[in-house]
């Protein structure tokens, strides 16, 4: 009886160890590029302390270090702001306001954690400053917010619509139901805030604001505009009065809420939101309402990303790709260590199980009254000792997967460490073309090698277009040893100014500018410095994939630098370019 229980255990344990295999595979395309919510809702924690402290001050003439002081987490008071002169109209909407704010704040942090108030400039001259260039020219006197009810709503109207945007970005980029459902609930608010000062603005927008000669609508477009520009990524802002075709279903010229062609809400992303309120066009350049810049990683991200890594270099790109490659090995077998303590589980239990079956055999051959089953028995003795050797077999299998992993993992940052001379004589890491370009590395012997790159000419356009970059190395190619090594002490330097990688968010701010930069000094083919390390990698390599080294072969990576796949002699170009997709096309799907 306790044998056959034990067999009965075996299969549980099969489809028990199957079923974290199916999962694992699940795990990793839930965390395909783990865009993290907590980090993406704390940005927003930014824009709610602002809102939070103008409209209390505001109205109330004090601010959150007053009526919830812990929430502020020790930041420093917001300079410049005051009390406004507000009617009984406007007052009383603004002042419930302020609290839904401080609300927003305390759910956050309570939600996800929150991070101290950074500095913020609620000062009339940074108010100023931003009006006078909005409408495009000095007002004088100043522009005042605080000064009556008309000059606060046009202050306002910056900003529960810039959270709005950033909100409806947000949305779609988070993974758990709680956070999504944590900035429906803050978008609802926020894009009723907006929507009641558009129209307390729109209701007044034929009044000119005294003693400017310009009228409320205007000055909200003029607002608008600056927004648009700003924020560097076209038209996601208007004013309360528009041109017909922007108006709803391009029939009203009234625009009481700021919407696309279908009437659906603008979204925006972290860095268009952090190039407006800073007011500098630049994610990483703060001034404006964030003198110190904003607070979180995001913004930190974008803050620091160009001086930290101008400084650091190669060096530190490298290791956010190599820390990405150690994440991947968890990412791709995460219940190895369960499935491992269950093969050892299972191996003790059907040893112990045989030990105890084996008299029992005895007994059975040897015969007699109280003698069990032989059949029975020699049966359950099979299956013990059978699972006991397939156990053992998927156990040491298990070991030499890890293995292989890690191995590829090691070669994986190897090959991203690389160095590549530019048409411009620069000198870069391959890593440092993540996302960028397709390098198809060509290893063969010289003639073979410039036959394939004359073939590949033809399909130039083709090529160029799915981001390809020709890598030649020759075999054995005699070259001076000291000059590579020249070569190849110089990239951090020219790390300096090249996008980072990482974390997608990174990605995508850290400046289109250097990437547009690198990418006009990529022209087609690279030139390899330190072939001999390049030559030791596609060796190491071919060893890996059972081809013999040294054989002529093409590489072909992915835009993340890893190995897409590889084959004997030289690439059909033709076949390339059916195979891989345009890059515009790729990123135009990605940035939907
Ligand atoms: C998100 O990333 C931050 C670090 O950037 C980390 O502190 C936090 O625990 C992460 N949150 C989740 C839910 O993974
Ligand atoms: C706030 O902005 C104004 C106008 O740009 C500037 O003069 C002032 O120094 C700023 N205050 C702080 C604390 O940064
Ligand atoms: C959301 O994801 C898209 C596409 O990956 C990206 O372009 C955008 O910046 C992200 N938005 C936010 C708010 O993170
Ligand atoms: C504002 O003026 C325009 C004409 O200039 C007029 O059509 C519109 O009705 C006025 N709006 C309000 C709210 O008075
Ligand atoms: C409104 O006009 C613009 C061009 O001015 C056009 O792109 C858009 O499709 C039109 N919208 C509708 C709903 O017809
Ligand atoms: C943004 O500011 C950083 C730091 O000052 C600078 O290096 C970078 O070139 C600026 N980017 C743009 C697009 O102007
Ligand atoms: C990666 O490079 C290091 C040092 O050059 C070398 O020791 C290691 O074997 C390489 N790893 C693989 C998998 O080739």
């Amino acid at each position: 009886m306790a044998t056959s229980s034990i067999s009965y255990c075996f299969s549980v344990a099969f489809v028990f160890l199957f079923a974290l295999d199916t999962l694992s595979f699940q795990v990793m395309t839930a965390s395909g590029h783990v865009a993290n919510d907590t980090d993406q809702i704390q940005f927003a924690l930014n824009l709610e302390f602002l809102e939070a402290e103008f409209f209390l001050h505001g109205t109330l003439g004090k601010g959150l270090d007053d009526i919830s002081p812990n929430l502020a987490q020790g930041g420093p008071p917001p300079a410049g702001a005051r009390k406004a002169n507000l009617d009984i109209l406007v007052a009383p909407i603004i002042e419930e306001f302020a609290y839904q704010e401080v609300g927003h704040i305390r759910a956050i942090v309570q939600r996800v954690g929150g991070f101290p108030r950074p500095l913020l400039n609620l000062s009339r001259q940074n108010f100023a400053k931003l009006f006078d260039e909005a409408v495009g020219f000095a007002l004088i006197p100043q522009f005042d917010p605080y000064a009556n009810s008309i000059n606060y709503l046009l202050a306002s109207y910056l900003i529960p619509y810039v959270g709005l945007t950033g909100y409806v970005g947000t949305l779609p980029n988070l993974t758990a139901p709680a956070s999504r459902g944590l900035v429906a609930s803050l978008l609802g608010v926020e894009a009723g805030q907006d929507a009641v000062i558009r129209t307390l603005l729109y209701e007044r927008g034929n009044q000119t604001v005294l003693p400017y000669s310009l009228t409320v609508a205007e000055f909200t477009n003029r607002i608008s505009e600056l927004r648009n520009k700003l924020g560097k990524s076209g038209n996601k802002d208007e004013g309360i009065r528009v041109p017909i075709t922007l108006g709803a279903e391009n029939k009203t010229t009234s625009n009481v809420l700021s919407a696309d062609v279908n009437s659906l809400s603008y979204a925006r992303t972290p860095p268009e939101i952090l190039r407006i309120v800073y007011g500098t066009g630049n994610e990483s350049l703060h001034g404006g309402f964030y003198p110190q810049g904003a607070n979180g990683k995001i913004a930190r991200t974008c803050v620091t990303g160009w001086l930290e890594e101008a400084r650091l270099g190669g060096e530190d790109i490298g290791y956010s790709f190599r820390r990405d490659l150690k994440l991947i090995s968890e990412v791709q077998a995460p219940f190895r260590g369960i499935r491992r303590f269950f093969y050892l589980a299972f191996s003790a239990a059907a040893g112990i199980s045989t030990f105890f079956t084996v008299p029992r055999l005895f007994r059975a051959i040897s015969g007699g009254d109280d003698a069990p089953d032989l059949w029975e028995t020699a049966g359950n003795v099979a299956i013990n000792i059978g699972g006991l050797i397939v156990l053992v077999a998927l156990f040491l299998w298990e070991n030499k997967k890890e293995e292989e992993q890690l191995t590829q993992i090691s070669r994986d940052e190897n090959l991203s460490r690389l160095p590549l001379r530019l048409s411009t004589n620069r000198i870069v890491e391959l890593v440092q073309l993540r996302d960028t370009v397709r390098p198809v590395i060509l290893a063969g012997k010289k003639e073979t090698v410039s036959l394939s790159i004359q073939q590949a000419a033809r399909f130039r356009t083709e090529l160029l277009r799915r981001g390809v970059l020709l890598v030649p190395v020759i075999w054995d190619e005699v070259r001076a040893p000291q000059i590579e090594k020249k070569g190849f002490g110089a990239p951090s330097k020219a790390a300096a100014a090249l996008p980072s990688i990482g974390e997608e968010f990174e990605k995508r701010t850290q400046s289109i500018t250097a990437k547009s930069k690198l990418k006009a000094e990529i022209r087609f083919k690279a030139e390899v410095v330190s072939p001999s390390e390049w030559e030791r990698w596609i060796r190491d390599q071919q060893k890996s994939e059972g081809v013999t080294p040294g054989e002529d072969v093409y590489i072909i990576l992915r835009l993340d630098g890893r190995v897409r796949r590889s084959g004997k002699g030289m690439p059909d170009w033709q076949q390339i370019v059916k195979e891989l997709p345009p890059i515009e096309a790729l990123l135009s799907k990605l940035e939907r």
